[in-house]
């Protein structure tokens, strides 16, 4: 498995004037909403735990409120806990001082933010330079660096543009260029998307798994849109009320939600593309010789299309080449149902 990158354990942040105190009641037992009603004190995360690895691209979910840009802003230390611990490769960046904290921002972390943030007075070359130029890398140097991953981004030939001749597209572009170009090792995107219509948002998903693909770049991701989240998420972690509901992928989440919460949460999406033959084969199933084989990997709705070819029944061949179990359309319905309430 590949190695932790960020690790967190047992965050919690609480805002008000004793934060302390106010994570005393709530570990004494005190729910957000009490928490605010009774101190005015508000529980941003509450005993958070989880591990983020190095080149996965890591999602968190949840309503609005519910801790997501809290526990993003942890990871570069723009919000320190009130309680527990961030490790990145192992070190705990709460120990850093004004320095090495510096260093870490610049060199290993990169923020990609919701609105862009682009210096509207200076070029996409020099937007997307510009930690380059902060950090004392010569201009030409800067400039060629720059190029690079603006090339990346697909936006050649607009160096010497300014954000406002762009669209909202290409100027998210620019952004995300300006985080690659730091060379950092991981990405945190806080609803990086979230602006962009449709159709853009999508090209911006795909290029950004082909990016990663490449890179190998660890990202932490923010949204709303479980299918974003599913799309692009090696896991995807849901917050409600600053508490970790549930983390692991996108399949099993949907296989099996952890609570009511995480099954509202995921109840609309379309099920038959996420969720994998192999884990519903049956194994107790035999199949004809003629029957049409389907590998553990592929999706029920992959199965679906072999159904409706006319097959009662298809085999599912797992990696090693073997039958592991068969589906019926029955079987594929009951799973496509299962977690739905
Ligand atoms: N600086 C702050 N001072 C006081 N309360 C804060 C502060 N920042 C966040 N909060 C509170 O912490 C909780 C979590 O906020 P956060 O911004 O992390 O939510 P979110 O999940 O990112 O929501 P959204 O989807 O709307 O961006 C909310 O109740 C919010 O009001
Ligand atoms: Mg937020």
């Amino acid at each position: 498995m590949r190695p932790v990158k960020i690790r967190v354990e047992n965050v919690s942040k609480v805002f008000g004037r004793d934060p302390a105190g106010a994570l005393a009641k709530v570990r004494a037992g005190m729910d957000k909403g009490q928490l605010k009603a009774e101190t005015d004190h508000v529980l941003g995360l509450h005993d958070v735990t989880l591990d983020i690895r190095a080149g996965e691209t890591f999602v968190i979910m949840g309503l609005s409120g519910s801790g997501k840009s809290t526990l993003i802003r942890h990871f570069n230390r723009l919000i320190e806990p009130t309680g527990g611990r961030i490790l990145f490769d192992g070190d705990d960046i709460l120990k850093y001082d004004a320095a090495r904290l510096q260093a870490f921002r610049r060199r290993k972390v990169a923020m990609v933010f919701q609105r862009f943030a682009l210096l509207p007075h200076r070029t996409v070359a020099e937007n997307v330079a510009y930690g380059l130029f902060l950090d004392g890398v010569p201009r030409a140097e800067a400039l060629r660096r720059a190029g690079e991953q603006i090339a990346l981004v697909g936006l050649s030939g607009f160096e010497g543009s300014y954000p406002a001749q762009l669209s909202g597209g290409m100027q998210q572009r620019v952004g995300l260029a300006r985080a690659l170009a730091t060379d950092a090792e991981v990405l945190l995107m806080d609803e990086a998307f979230s602006a962009l219509d449709p159709l853009i948002r999508h090209d911006m998903q795909v290029q950004l798994k082909e990016l990663q693909a490449r890179l190998g770049k660890t990202i932490v991701f923010i949204t709303h849109d479980l299918d974003e989240a599913l799309m692009l998420g090696d896991h995807i972690a849901i917050l409600k009320d600053g508490t970790l509901r549930q983390v692991g992928t996108g399949a099993e989440i949907l296989a099996r939600p952890a609570d009511d919460y995480v099954a509202r949460f995921v109840r609309d999406v379309n099920r038959s593309r996420i969720l994998l033959c192999g884990a519903f084969a049956d194994a107790g199933l035999s199949t004809a010789p003629d029957a049409p084989v389907i590998g553990a990997e592929a999706t029920l709705e992959a199965a679906f299309a072999a159904f409706a070819g006319g097959a009662p029944v298809v085999a599912v061949r797992d990696g090693d080449g073997r039958i592991a179990g068969a589906l019926t359309p029955q079987r594929v319905m009951e799973a496509l149902a299962r977690g739905q309430g």
